[in-house]
């Protein structure tokens, strides 16, 4: 069985309201199609690049553990970013396979399609953080389109036209879209308008996969998502920054007036948007994935030193005295916000939890976790965080 669409069929009215959301996650339809999709995976072999960073491996994790029929090749080249410690507790599992290869390197790519014979690929690896792309936009380009690129022509040679079966799901940005203002929200229609050089590499790659699938009729999937936390975050993105910041008594960089608005989801129910949209999304689609979570910077980090506050039993207002207002970030978008009305309409999906039981989970992940938050930013942590930060 291919992967096909599966539509659900909803009133016209909740179809009409963008902003509603009819999935219940306990429900019987739920169940079946779940079993359906652990079915269409049996013997299947999935390659998804990125598995070591932060969302690719709450990707794999679910895979492996979802799918035991399955394999997963979880392609990763370890870069500042990758860490095959994100994996720990998955341990051996008779269905994972490690692979360290880098995805500029073309034909490592071709070799890797021809010894592995995916049936589907999932792209998450990428250069992601704007401030680094601010300062080294080269090394975007290099990973995020021709990597892109790479891995597009590995699996249009390899597959050869044979297509039946066949999928390459590209993961991309809410950031492709530009900045907000303060109505309105990103729709899968709304022009690109990439204001970063990260945003305008992410953008590049994604008009690669839709001219693949126009030009070669390669079967591709592409979702948008926004801003994610949770656990096993590099520490050099605000939440997770902040938490380490916090629980050292160092100060909180807060960029400009902390007024910038982005939208957050918990990773969790990201792998979830993703196993769904690589099942169930149809070809050639686009699916916004968003949180419906709007915090502008200021709060939500005031919201992280109240909670610190509370699980390291200081003073209340103690670790807010730590914030402290820094130059802005060059061309800071000011405020992301997705409309994911069409994810819900047509694949049913919604966040599993609130943001402030995601925070919870994530603050104490974090500080349950002290040996890994040391591990990664030991090192080469401290030049960047000297050269970003020290003459803020
Ligand atoms: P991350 O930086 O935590 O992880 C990236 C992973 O890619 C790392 O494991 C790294 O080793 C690997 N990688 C980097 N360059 C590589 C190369 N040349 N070859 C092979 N592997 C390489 O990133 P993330 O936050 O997990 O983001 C994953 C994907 O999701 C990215 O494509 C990103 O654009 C997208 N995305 C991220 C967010 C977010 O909030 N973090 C939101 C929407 C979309
Ligand atoms: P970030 O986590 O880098 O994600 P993105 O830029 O992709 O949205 O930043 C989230 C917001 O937090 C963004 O508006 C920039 C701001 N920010 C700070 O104010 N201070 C910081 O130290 C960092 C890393 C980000």
């Amino acid at each position: 069985m291919g992967l096909e669409r599966h539509l659900k069929s909803n009133s016209e009215q909740e179809k009409n309201d963008p902003r509603t959301f009819v999935f219940d996650p306990m429900d019987m339809e739920q169940a079946r199609e779940e079993s359906d999709a652990a079915d269409i995976m049996n013997n299947r072999t999935i390659l998804i690049t990125g598995g070591a960073g932060f969302i690719g491996s709450h990707v794999v994790r679910r895979f492996v553990s979802r799918y035991p029929q399955c394999r997963i090749i979880n392609l990763d080249a370890l870069t500042y970013a990758g860490n095959l410690g994100n994996l720990e507790d998955l341990g051996v599992a008779a269905n994972h396979v490690f692979v360290k290869a880098d995805i500029r390197d073309a034909e490592a790519m071709r070799r890797i399609f021809a010894e592995h014979d995916p049936d589907g690929v999932i792209h998450l690896a990428a250069e992601s953080h704007v401030d680094r792309s601010i300062s080294d936009p080269m090394a975007f380009v290099e990973t995020n389109v021709t990597g892109t690129v790479n891995l597009l022509n590995a699996a249009r040679e390899h597959w050869k036209g044979n297509f039946g079966g066949k999928r390459f799901y590209h993961v991309s940005t809410d950031e492709v879209y530009g900045s907000l203002h303060d109505g309105g929200f990103f729709l899968e229609t709304t022009p690109y308008d990439p204001q970063s050089p990260y945003s305008a590499s992410k953008a590049a790659s994604d008009h690669f996969v839709r001219a693949y699938g126009n030009t070669y009729k390669l079967p591709y999937v592409i979702s948008n998502c926004s801003n994610n936390y949770g656990s096993h975050q590099f520490p050099e993105k605000l939440i997770p920054l902040m938490i380490n910041n916090i629980r050292h008594n160092k100060p909180l960089p807060v960029y400009g007036k902390g007024e910038n608005v982005r939208d957050w989801l918990w990773v969790e129910d990201h792998a979830a948007a993703i196993d769904l949209i690589f099942h169930e999304g149809a070809d050639g689609e686009t699916y916004n994935i968003g949180g419906h979570n709007e915090w502008k910077n200021i709060d939500l980090v005031h919201l992280l030193c109240a909670t610190m506050d509370r699980k390291l039993g200081r003073a209340e207002g103690e670790s807010a005295k730590l914030i402290t207002y820094v130059t802005d970030r060059a061309g800071h978008d000011l405020r992301y916000a997705i409309d994911a009305g069409k994810i819900g309409r047509e694949l049913g999906w919604k966040p599993s939890i609130t943001f402030e039981q995601g925070l919870e989970r994530t603050v104490d992940w974090y500080l349950a976790n002290d040996a890994w938050l040391q591990g990664v930013t030991s090192g080469a942590y401290r030049d960047y965080y000297a050269a970003q930060y020290g003459d803020r």
